[in-house]
């Protein structure tokens, strides 16, 4: 069974809609990728699905609930996490702090913290140092050390290796797979489309709001018109 159903949803900022129906669906401990050009709506579906948008139409079911039209906190408190691509940790706080409001919804963390300072060995070193000193790899961990705090099953991560080296992307996707391996479903969106695809179960293209090609990572990679299309070959 599916963890995570999106069914033809529409939704939107103002009343244009940006997204005409999509549908995606995630199986319970897979690595998935959205994949697509700039402004193909990748963000919107995430923010969708993590209900900052309310789709006009269409389906969500989380784990077999509807989800569609709750709010982000009804939406987390369900199990699912969100990290988005800015604005995802809290400068002025400490690492530590910045990883207990993320489990703001639980008594006891020790263990996840632990969990969490054994895949970021750097945010233990850190812990006590403030957000705002940290590098722009190091801020990547905290946010998704902070969204893994009250054990999502679900982890909705928005170009997680945007605007990092190619050395700390590749850290970063071992990060995410470590994250996968606790247990943890993935649905990311990245631009390092080839190697979000390589380390992902299934992937799906987006463009112009709609579903254009869907597949295992590795047929994703193989296949002509993507490659010619979306990863630049
Ligand atoms: N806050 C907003 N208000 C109005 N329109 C928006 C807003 N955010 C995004 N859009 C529009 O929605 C469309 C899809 O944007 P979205 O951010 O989902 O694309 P994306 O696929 O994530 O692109 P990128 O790869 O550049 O991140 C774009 O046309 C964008 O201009
Ligand atoms: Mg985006």
């Amino acid at each position: 069974m599916s963890i995570l159903q999106v069914e033809g949803v529409v939704s939107g900022y103002t009343d244009i809609d940006i997204l005409n129906g999509v549908s995606i669906h995630i199986g319970k401990g897979e690595i998935v990728s959205i994949i697509g050009p700039n402004g193909a709506g990748k963000s919107t579906l995430l923010k969708t699905i993590i209900g900052m948008l309310k789709p006009r139409s269409g389906s969500i079911l989380f784990d077999g609930r509807d989800i569609a039209g709750m709010t982000t906190h009804n939406i987390v408190a369900q199990g699912m996490g969100f990290v988005p691509q800015e604005k995802n940790t809290f400068p002025s706080l400490t690492v530590m702090e910045n990883l207990e409001m993320g489990a703001f919804l639980r008594h006891e963390f020790t263990d996840i913290l632990n969990e969490v300072y054994h895949i970021f060995p750097v945010l233990k070193e850190k812990k006590n140092h403030r957000a705002t000193t940290l590098s722009g790899g190091e801020i990547k961990m905290l946010a998704m050390g902070r969204a893994m705090m009250p054990e999502p099953q679900v982890l909705l991560l928005d170009e997680p290796t945007a605007g990092l080296s190619p050395k700390l992307r590749e850290v970063v996707f071992e990060k995410i797979m470590d994250i996968n391996g606790t247990g943890t479903t993935i649905l990311m969106v990245e631009q390092n489309a080839k190697k979000a695809l390589s380390i992902s179960h299934r992937g799906y293209v987006l463009e112009m709001g709609e579903n254009r090609f869907e597949g295992e990572g590795s047929t994703l990679l193989e296949d002509e018109n993507v490659l010619k299309l979306y990863l630049g070959e």
